[in-house]
């Protein structure tokens, strides 16, 4: 969570940090903050977003600046709160991206060293830290403050009076660029590219030093020799809605993450997928459900198989060097997932990660990767990501085949895309009835991720059922006041989805179905156009499930790209 940025070099740093918290905000928008070196080191805060940050932040003529955009872990959303937080000195502005396990001991020991804390959060210690420790090097200062942190500790800091910027790595990404008479640095590449594309990713432990015309890299004392290379990572143009924007793309995306995806199963990860005894696909949240569309059709190719939510890997008693475990992330960021990946690689399993940031942890981390080439993917929710991850997923299972997808099969299936996309099952009559989101075996997982869109961006409940499980328990909650989202599209279900839905009609629910089959008797029937292998299907029938979500948020007046309490990378435990 949180977005950080850091800027030395011949530009207003003003300009560069504002416009670089605007990119980054995505990864946080509950408070911002910026504070920027001439002689003096000035900080200016919001409670507010970005914008608003942008508003009480004078004119000022400044070479070096840092800035934050914040998820809250640690004290409220508030200006109080908000980074870049001072040193009790006011020598040191640092802005802080992860969680300090350890502050509470840390900060009363601060505390009993007369520090006074003007904020409720974590990060402040390590501005105190600084300036107690500094010995007149900083790179040794930063490894002490470091040593004595516990936690997710990326930052960047100000000294006062220097117009360079000093970083560190632990826990949170860092990627710094270096352009002409300008270097910058930021959680994501994203806010560097429209300066430069010449990029180096710090790794955990990793401290660096940049002026104008400069980056030097240490570790543990030491310097390093660390190459740079091109980032092909481009911020998508300003939009009133990123996520109708991301929608909209999925049939160009999906041709984008087939060139990708190819040239991403290198014989090293083919190898891997034909040789696994067992795979088992770990994700949060979208991602798990993509993890949960590799069990299905991975099983289908014989290979025995399970999906786990990242965090809850201690009950995965079974991994071992036979296993192959794959790690969904969009992000290549979450916490939770590369918690996971360091346990299955301490047990030796090999690692395969699905990613779409070519230059995040995830890829530095696990034994091969395989790119989605999704675009950049801005809105919190994600939409065509998991598509990709969808497509990426499936073109694995095919290693285990003889068949390929070929290039008239994507363009037949992103031309499906096309027509699905025009697809909204929103309507206005059903807007406060409460929605059930049912589906079968792999529509099943379609039906989870429906219900989870819903909730993500419209903050009202909902939830995903098993077709045949509902009259199970669940359908006490079906009335009049109920509507139904039914996906089916495996002929092989058919029957009990039928039986399904007239349960739902005989209790006043009204039933609107997205299917390849005419047959199911819901009220409203979305048809899906046919493709080619049905193992398919789940990249498009989540496309109006998605559309239905967008919908229903922007008519409650919400803004779906940035929805209540969440970011886009949750990099925190
Ligand atoms: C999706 O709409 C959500 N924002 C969320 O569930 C997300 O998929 C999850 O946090 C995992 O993110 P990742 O793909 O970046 O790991």
């Amino acid at each position: 969570m949180c977005g950080i940025i850091g800027y030395s070099g011949s530009r207003n740093a003003r300009t560069v940090v504002l416009d670089g918290l605007k990119t980054l905000e995505y990864r946080g928008y509950d408070s911002a903050g910026a504070a920027f070196s001439a002689e003096d080191i000035t900080v200016f805060k919001t409670g507010g977003r970005v914008s608003d940050l942008e508003k009480i932040t004078p004119n000022i003529v400044a070479h070096a600046g840092i800035g934050h955009t914040r998820w809250a872990t640690h004290g409220a959303p508030s200006a109080k709160n908000a980074h870049p937080h001072l040193s009790f000195d006011g020598r040191f502005a640092v802005v802080h991206n992860g969680v300090i396990t350890n502050c509470d001991e840390l900060k009363l020991s601060l505390i009993r060293r007369g520090i006074r804390f003007v904020s409720d959060t974590d990060s402040e210690i390590i501005a105190h830290l600084l300036s107690l420790e500094y010995d007149g090097d900083m790179v040794s200062t930063i490894d002490k403050v470091s040593s004595l942190l516990r936690g997710a500790t990326t930052f960047i800091a100000l000294k006062k009076g220097d117009e360079r910027v000093y970083m560190h790595r632990n826990g949170a990404s860092l990627v710094v660029g270096k352009g002409d008479g300008e270097c910058i640095v930021a959680s994501d590449a994203l806010a560097i590219t429209p300066y430069t594309s010449d990029v180096a990713v710090l790794c955990d432990g990793e401290t660096a030093i940049m002026n104008a015309t400069d980056v030097k890299f240490f570790k543990n004392g030491k310097q390093l020799d660390k190459p740079f290379g091109k980032t092909d990572r481009t911020a998508p143009k300003d939009c009133s809605c990123h996520m109708r924007a991301e929608i909209d793309e999925i049939p160009s995306a999906l041709l984008n993450a087939y060139a990708e995806i190819s040239r991403s199963i290198t014989p090293a990860v083919s190898d891997m997928v034909r040789n696994a005894k067992r795979t088992i696909f770990f994700g949060c949240g979208t991602a798990y459900h993509a993890g949960l569309y590799g069990k299905i059709i991975f099983e289908r190719v014989g290979v025995p198989s399970n999906a786990v939510i990242a965090s809850e890997i201690d009950d995965e008693r079974f991994i071992d060097e036979n296993c192959l475990c794959v790690f969904i992330t969009q992000s290549g960021e979450t916490a939770d997932t590369l918690i996971a990946l360091a346990e299955c690689k301490a047990r030796g399993a090999r690692t395969l990660a699905i990613t779409n940031v070519k230059e995040s942890t995830v890829t530095f981390e696990a034994d091969e990767t395989v790119f989605i080439g999704a675009g950049a993917e801005i809105a919190v929710a994600a939409t065509k990501s998991y598509v990709c991850q969808l497509l990426a997923l499936y073109m694995l299972s095919q290693e285990r085949t003889e068949k390929r997808m070929g290039k008239s099969e994507i363009q037949a299936l992103a031309n499906a895309a096309k027509v699905v996309s025009k697809e909204n099952l929103y309507a206005p009559e059903y807007k406060d009835f409460n929605p059930f989101f049912i589906g079968k075996g792999i529509d099943n997982v379609t039906a989870k991720e429906g219900a989870l869109k819903f909730k993500e961006i419209t903050c009202k409940f909902a939830d995903a059922y098993g077709a045949g499980e509902l009259k199970h328990g669940s359908i006490a909650l079906i009335d009049e006041k109920s509507v139904a989202y039914v996906v089916s599209t495996n002929e092989h279900d058919e029957e009990r989805v039928r039986a399904t839905v007239r349960e739902l009609q005989s209790r006043g629910a009204y039933v609107f179905a997205v299917t390849n089959s005419n047959r199911l008797g819901a009220n409203k029937t979305l048809m899906l156009p046919k493709i080619y292998d049905e193992n398919l299907y789940p990249v498009l029938s989540v496309i109006p499930l998605q559309n239905l979500a967008l919908t229903a948020s922007l008519c409650l007046g919400l803004d779906p790209d940035k929805p209540r309490n969440l970011a886009k990378s949750v990099t925190v435990i």
